[in-house]
């Protein structure tokens, strides 16, 4: 048997048979809407009318779809998403292939790259989460991503410490790393998919690999719970290589704003201001609000990138689990179209993001009297006061940013990454990109 990898148009692939996977309560995406399309809906059609149907392990055998060169079509039940698991993948591979095995084809072609390539992120940023904290540092997560830029021609890897830092006025994430033996990184991954002139998607992403809360420390319980506060940073990093696995035809920067905040002589402490890099002076009154100090920088230093969209994953506030508990992301923008596009891709892969507002009304509660803006906003509304800041430092730009507290790890005895939310931030790329 030989086996070979082809990215050419679905429609005039030379085979016996395609073969591809409908999911549960999913729209058709990729390969299967790709058919869809260049057959005029017949896809759709027969999904409506039950004569395919997406229950785990059913399968169809199309012939003669309009516009598909193949002959064949070959349709796999994958069943509810959430259980759709790489045990279960090859469980249908298998299928698929015995059944062939049995038929008169003698070639087939498995259209279920997409699969495949976003399962790899989530491999990635679970694996990243899940390491112990005295190993996933800031210096390895560097490390990681420069492996990742390795693997592939077009993409590249930058990194600055403290030195670059200091010269580009990065005076809020360098604050929060003050503290640690483990000095800062920013690291920056560019993917070129698309026209040198085509404006690039860029995702930031949040990663204190260690949260003690600095000097306004934590209390002790749970507190090695902290080493997935890089989770967002984990997030950016997998939906990156899972979109350059795919080789999808945009152009993507991912930004990840790495420290560790920790309580030490060198500490930042409550009370000092802080001049971060876009000029705005921040009044610290908690150095456990250390999230969006580093963001700030890092959404700054997007700038130079002239994004089409800008999306930063963050594990910003534990109000975020009060809201939404751990079934979706909290997903804020000013922008109806972006918050729109990412909460229906959470819900096509069901890694759900939902969205909180953030008006101007809430700005207030981040007056201070010593310096242009506080970093905490008091009680109330503690995930959207935290969105309201990093807001400050993305004017005129087409923002989103995902607080994925609740999300990315499973908390109390299944402790573990859950890799959330690759899937989510993945599947609004693909969209994007077709
Ligand atoms: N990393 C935490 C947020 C967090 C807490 C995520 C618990 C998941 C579970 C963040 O740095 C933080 O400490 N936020 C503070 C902000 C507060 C001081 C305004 C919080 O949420 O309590
Ligand atoms: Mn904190
Ligand atoms: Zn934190």
């Amino acid at each position: 048997m030989n086996f070979t990898l082809n990215n050419s148009p679905i429609a005039g692939v030379q085979t016996d048979c395609l073969v591809i996977g409908v999911i549960d309560e999913t729209p058709l995406t990729g390969t299967a809407a790709a058919i869809d399309e260049a057959s005029g809906g017949q896809l759709q059609r027969l999904l409506d009318s039950g004569d395919i149907e997406t229950t785990w392990k059913e399968r169809v055998l199309l012939h003669s779809i309009d516009g598909i060169s193949a002959p064949r079509v070959l349709v796999m039940g994958c069943g509810d998403a959430a259980k759709f698991t790489p045990a279960r993948f090859d469980e249908l591979c298998a299928m698929a292939a015995e059944m062939l095995r049995d038929h008169v084809t003698t070639s087939a072609h498995f259209c279920f790259d997409q699969a495949h390539s976003i399962a790899k992120g989530f491999l990635r940023a679970r694996e990243l989460g899940n390491l112990p904290p005295n190993i996933c540092t800031p210096a390895y997560l560097a490390g990681q991503a420069e492996q990742i830029a390795d693997k592939y021609e077009n993409v590249s890897f930058e990194v600055l410490k403290r030195k670059q830092m200091e010269e580009l006025n990065m005076r809020a994430l360098l604050a929060v790393g003050q503290g640690s033996a483990n000095g800062p990184r920013l690291i920056v991954l560019k993917y070129q998919g698309a026209g040198e002139d085509e404006k690039p998607f860029v995702l930031v992403g949040k990663g204190i690999t260690f949260d003690t809360g600095g000097i306004s420390i934590k209390p002790g319980p749970n507190m090695e719970q902290m080493k997935f506060d890089m989770g967002g940073a984990a997030s950016v990093l997998g939906a990156f290589e899972a979109c350059v696995d795919m080789q999808l035809p945009i152009n993507l920067i991912t930004v990840v704003a790495s420290a560790e905040n920790m309580p030490d002589g060198k500490a930042y402490r409550p009370g000092d201001v802080i001049t971060s890099m876009d000029g705005l002076t921040i009044e610290v009154l908690n150095t456990d609000a250390e999230g969006r100090l580093v963001l700030c920088d890092a959404l700054t230093y997007s700038r130079r990138f002239d994004p089409a969209v800008i999306i930063d994953v963050a594990t910003l506030t534990g109000a975020a689990v009060v809201a939404l508990g751990h079934h979706a992301s909290a997903v804020m923008s000013k922008h109806d179209e972006l918050a729109d596009a990412l909460v229906s891709a959470g819900q096509q892969v069901v890694d759900r993001g939902w969205r909180l507002p953030i008006w101007d009304e809430y700005q207030v509660q981040l007056k201070s009297n010593f310096a242009d803006l506080k970093n905490v906003g008091g009680m109330a509304a503690g995930s959207i006061t935290a969105a309201c800041f990093l807001s400050r430092f993305t004017v005129g730009m087409n923002w989103a940013h995902v607080d994925c507290a609740g999300t990315t790890w499973v908390w109390g005895s299944d402790k573990g990454s859950t890799g959330r939310p690759v899937g989510l931030l993945t599947q609004y790329l693909i969209n994007q990109a077709s």
